[in-house]
Formats: structure tokens, C-alpha cells, sequence
């Protein structure tokens, strides 16, 4: 194939140069200019009747709305993070950390699938004997998977097309490489012309494309940032590697909602689905230690109980604030509001918070658990025993409503927890048997009714 030419364009203003420079000529910016192909000039009369004549309008009431035909993975933790099974022609983007389990996953997932439909696994970090060692020792039937251990990205286009598989796996994109660029596989000009070519074959031929991206914390390589405007789901899996729970989480689905979750256990024989994971990510502690609250958090359409941990300490120098799956700016509105509303002072001191099993919160409703983790842990006081709290707190002091709080309060009776500490608007109408609400409206109202607690 003739070599098609590749020009650099700059990621700010778009100005393009036949040679990489350090600076764009068009705005100014450093370190802008990324290779890409050239787009063959076409004259525009040409180019028109390429894209097929004339456009025509269409009303959007005419054109015929199905729902997608959905292929389950046989994996149901899976499929709920899919929004209920793969598409096809769909491409997925699922990222996360290296070691996570993407690979385990998409394996196990492939050979669910491989009974009924063809299926394709491309390898481009292992080799097939890597790959065929790890279906060994996760007991995966795997006598009708289809593998290629290729990085070159024209012949993988060229299998897919003579195949065409109903699914296909690339592990890893950044692994691929198209010989129309120079660039080294991994870069963003390469991730992004690769990710694209897969697109659109997914698009023409029908097949699913499930694209493992890498993300590192210092976004070294191009991590899949690039990619997620260019495919329909983004899933990303969470989850600390020294613990075993690992999350699945759309970010972005075309196809249906980015509400739910997936929870799977890594085991010596793969990752196995959790179906009833409230309860995951509570540290069993002997007994009552300061610092500790737990918070009932609303994923999808589950409740799950996260305890959340604060440690506050004497600072030495510069007072240090450090979350871990929380915002840590959030941690800095929620001290401030703490001193200005309930006249806890917390300037000399360092804070550090922790969602505990590495599970990542975002949302609001966290803020009242770890303000009282933090006031516990700075007064040295356990929390009252078998208590649960949920509830956003606002600047002027005020705790605002959680959206579905009976699910959760209902969640963490049936857990066996007894009281409740929740924002007023979530009082139920009518008590939940096994739990006492107690129903506050603003942050020195809580920190108070603590005090009184046992
Ligand atoms: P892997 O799927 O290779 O991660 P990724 O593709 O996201 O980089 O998972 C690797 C980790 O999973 C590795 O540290 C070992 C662990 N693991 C298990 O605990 N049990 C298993 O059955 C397998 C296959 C892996
Ligand atoms: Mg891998």
C-alpha cells in the first residue's frame, strides 16, 4: 500500500505543518503538534459526489427508533455495566489501571460468547502461549476462540474484514500501530488513527470492538482520554489491586444509562460477579474505632455501604490534606464549612480521608459521613455504634436531601444497622422497622446530636 502522507496539526488552534515543530506557527503553543494522515485533496465537486449526492433532511419522527438488539456476555455484572448486553457494530472502551483484570475479564467474557457466535481475541501485549496459559488456569473452554497475536493495525483490519467475527477484542490499543504514521505505538497520533480505522470497520462490517485502553496516573502514555469521543461506551474499572473487589463503571454509553455498576471478586479462578454487594466495603472492625463512619452511597440502582475513614493529626509544617476515592476539594469546602458553622477548627491539623476497599465516590450525599468521620476522629471519639449516615452538605451549612434515601435506609436495616443520622427531607413518612431516623437540617445540628448519642 502506497504510504499516505502524514502532516502534524496542533491540538489547540487545528494549523498544520509538514514537520514537527516545538512550537505551533499558528497560535504559539508549545508542545501542541501531533502527527496524523493527510486527507487526500479532493476537489469539492469530486468530494460531494463521493459522499453520496445530495443530503437529504429527513423529519426525525419518520426515521424508525428500535431498540438495539443486545448480545449478553454471560457475564450478568458485565452486561449491567453494558447497560444490558453488547451491540452490534457498538465499540467499547473499557480503561483502567494496569493488572486491574481487563484482560481476565475480556477472556472470560469471550469464551461465554464463543458457544453461539465467532468470536475474535487479538493480543497484541501477550503472546498466544501467554494467553492460551491464562484460559488454562482460569478452566475457560476455548475451543472455538479465535486468537491473533498481531500489532500491525492493516492486518488486523484485514482478519477482521475476511472473518468478520460478531465480537472482537484488541488488547491493547495502545499496543497497535498503523503503518501510515511514523509515530511509536502508544502516541496519540497512532492511539487515535488506530481507534478511529477499528470505528469505522465496527460501523461497515457490524462487529462489536471491545478496546482495552491503558490509563497511567501521570497520563505519560496517551491514555484513552483521546478515544472517548470516538467510541459509544466507556467503561472504566476501579478498584484497589491489593485489594480482590474490582468495579466496572460506564462513564459514557450511547446506548443506554451510565448509572450502573458492575462488583466482581478477583479469584484464584478469574473475576466472579458479586450480586449482592452492599456490604463489600465495611472494614470489620473488633470493635468501635474513632475516625470510622459508615455511608450508604447510591450506584445505579443499588445501595452500597462504604466506610469511610478519616485520620486527623497534629501538622507539622504546612497542615496536609489527602483523600483517597473522595475529592479532595469537596474535603476542603467540608473543613472549611465545618469551622465557619460548627466552629471546629481544623487549620493545624492534617487530614487525611479514605473510602475504604478503594472504591471512588462522587457523589454529594458523602459529604455528612465524612464531616463526622473527621469530627470523631479529631475528638478521639468513636461514632455511636450500628449507625449510618448520608447526606450533602451546602456552603451556607445546610444538609440537602439524597436522592432515594428509603432504598437506603432500607438497605441498611436489612444490613443490621439501627440508627440512622440523615438529612431532614429524607425522613420517612413512615418509620422502616429495625432503624431509628434521626433527622437533622444543618451541620452543627449533627455535630451536636453526636454529642449526645450514647
Ligand atoms: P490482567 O487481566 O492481566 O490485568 P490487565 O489486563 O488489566 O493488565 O490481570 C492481572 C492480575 O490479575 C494479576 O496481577 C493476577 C491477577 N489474577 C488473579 O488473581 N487470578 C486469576 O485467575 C488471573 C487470571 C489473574
Ligand atoms: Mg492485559
Amino acid at each position: 500500500m502506497a504510504k499516505a502522507k502524514t502532516i502534524y496539526s496542533c491540538t489547540e488552534c487545528g494549523a498544520s505543518s509538514p514537520k514537527w515543530q516545538g512550537q505551533c506557527p499558528g497560535c504559539g503553543v508549545w508542545n501542541t503538534l501531533v502527527e496524523s494522515v493527510a486527507e487526500a485533496e479532493t476537489p469539492g465537486a469530486k468530494r460531494f459526489a463521493a459522499l453520496g449526492g445530495t443530503a437529504r433532511l429527513q423529519n426525525l419522527s419518520e426515521i424508525e427508533a428500535r431498540e438495539a438488539d443486545r448480545l449478553p456476555t454471560g457475564i450478568p455484572e458485565f452486561d449491567r455495566a453494558l447497560g444490558g448486553g453488547l451491540v452490534a457494530g457498538g465499540v467499547v472502551l473499557i480503561g483502567g489501571d494496569p493488572g486491574i483484570g481487563k484482560s481476565t475479564l475480556l477472556l472470560q467474557a469471550l469464551a461465554e460468547l464463543s458457544a453461539g457466535n465467532a468470536v475474535l481475541y487479538v493480543s497484541g501485549e501477550e503472546s498466544g502461549q501467554q494467553v492460551a496459559m491464562r484460559a488454562r488456569r482460569l478452566s475457560l473452554d476455548t475451543d472455538r476462540l479465535q486468537l491473533l497475536a498481531e500489532i500491525n493495525l492493516e492486518k488486523i483490519l484485514a482478519v477482521l474484514q475476511s472473518e468478520k467475527p460478531q465480537v472482537a477484542v484488541i488488547d491493547s490499543i495502545q499496543t497497535l500501530w498503523s503503518d501510515q504514521l511514523s509515530s511509536a505505538p502508544g502516541s496519540v497520533a497512532q492511539v487515535r488513527e488506530c481507534a478511529a480505522q477499528l470505528t469505522r470497520l465496527a460501523k461497515q462490517a457490524g462487529v462489536t470492538v471491545i478496546l482495552v485502553g491503558h490509563v497511567t496516573k501521570e497520563g505519560a502514555l496517551a491514555g484513552p482520554r483521546v478515544l472517548e469521543h470516538i467510541v459509544d461506551t466507556v467503561l472504566y474499572f476501579e478498584g484497589d489491586t491489593h485489594s480482590s473487589f474490582r468495579l466496572i463503571r460506564a462513564v459514557k454509553n450511547r446506548y443506554g444509562a451510565v448509572n450502573e455498576i458492575g462488583v466482581f471478586a478477583m479469584t484464584d479462578k478469574g473475576l466472579k460477579g458479586v450480586n449482592n454487594p452492599s456490604a463489600l466495603f465495611l472494614s470489620q472492625h473488633g470493635q468501635d474505632v474513632p475516625g470510622s463512619c459508615v455511608l450508604v452511597t447510591q450506584e445505579g440502582t443499588r445501595p452500597l455501604l462504604v466506610e469511610v475513614q478519616a485520620l486527623v493529626d497534629q501538622a507539622h509544617g504546612n497542615p496536609r490534606r489527602l483523600t483517597v476515592g473522595l475529592d479532595a476539594q469537596r474535603l476542603a469546602m467540608l473543613l472549611a464549612v465545618l469551622h465557619r458553622h460548627a466552629g471546629v477548627v481544623c487549620f493545624d491539623q492534617d487530614v487525611f480521608v479514605n473510602a475504604v476497599g478503594g472504591v471512588k465516590i462522587a457523589e454529594p450525599a458523602a459529604d455528612l459521613a465524612v464531616l463526622l468521620a473527621i469530627v470523631s476522629s479529631l475528638k478521639n471519639r468513636p461514632l455511636p455504634a450500628k449507625l449510618i449516615v448520608f447526606g450533602e452538605i451546602g456552603l451556607a451549612g445546610e444538609i440537602r436531601p439524597a436522592p432515594r434515601g428509603q432504598e437506603r435506609l432500607k438497605e441498611a436495616a436489612k444490613l443490621g444497622f439501627t440508627r440512622a443520622l440523615i438529612p431532614e427531607a429524607n425522613k420517612p413518612k413512615q418509620a422502616i422497622p429495625g432503624i431509628e431516623v434521626i433527622a437533622v437540617r444543618r451541620v452543627e445540628e449533627a455535630v451536636e446530636r453526636l454529642r449526645e448519642l450514647d
